[in-house]
């Protein structure tokens, strides 16, 4: 395994966009954390928060990515931005879904939902239910952040077997959040009900994707094979998906 056959499926990598770089200098120095590292596809999964800042369009988004991947070019930054979008959450969720473009992850079928800090647990898990009934491939983000969460182990195994996806960050398992979240996030793993490890990276600074020695660290908490499944195989079948 390379670093090269890493794909990071979750980043906030778009300028001016959400709480992710703000010009094009600070997406460019992000793109290079990846390059410098020998990693050279990731998807932008910028924040959609209904009702915020932070809810940019499809549209907007294809043009950012089209916009930074031109800027990268030109300064000889060989990383691939595939589009996606971090989708927040909210009551309203299902009938967005219906009336709404959102976007997947690359050409996948796959949406990345983001659980709400704040909501309750069940009404998550309600809609959750409803969207597997439906057919919606859905990737949960970051649940071992969530402290609602947490104890809900039952439930998300139960939606787990319905065809839900689970995303952990890599900063969790590095405890960067906390001991909970590590332990939890190492719970999950565990219990093979994780399919994907990414860095929800923000920028060059507190949260940044992984470097060489934290990557060589997360080999060695999870195993290489576990390592390898979650971040290279299961990212690649994802993005040779087609919609
Ligand atoms: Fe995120």
């Amino acid at each position: 395994m390379s670093l090269s056959d890493f794909i990071d499926i979750h980043t906030h990598i778009l300028p001016g966009i959400d709480d992710g770089p703000q010009n094009l200098e600070e997406s460019a120095a992000l793109a290079r954390c990846y390059t410098d590292m020998g990693i050279t596809q990731v998807i932008a999964t910028s924040h959609y928060i209904p009702g915020t800042a932070w809810a940019a369009s499809s549209q907007l988004i294809l043009e950012k990515i089209a916009e930074l991947q031109g800027y990268l070019q030109r300064n000889s930054i060989p990383l691939a931005i595939f589009p996606g979008m971090e989708i927040a959450y909210h009551k309203k969720l299902q009938e967005h879904l219906e009336t709404q473009t959102f976007l997947p992850l690359g050409t996948s079928f796959h949406y990345l939902l983001e659980p709400s800090f704040t909501d309750s647990a069940e009404a998550l898990f309600h809609c959750l239910d409803q969207l597997l009934e439906q057919g919606r491939k859905i990737i949960l983000a970051h649940p071992e952040r969530i402290p609602g969460l947490r104890e809900m182990r039952n439930p998300i195994d139960q939606l787990v077997r319905q065809g839900l996806k689970i995303q952990i960050n890599t900063g969790s398992l590095l405890g960067k959040f906390g001991a909970e979240s590590k332990h939890v996030g190492l719970q999950f793993i565990e219990s093979n009900c994780v399919h994907y490890l990414a860095s929800d990276a923000h920028g060059v600074n507190s949260r940044r994707p992984p470097t060489g020695e934290e990557w060589s660290q997360l080999g060695i908490i999870l195993g290489i094979d576990v390592l390898e499944q979650l971040c290279c195989i299961n990212p690649a079948q994802l993005l040779a998906e087609k919609e």
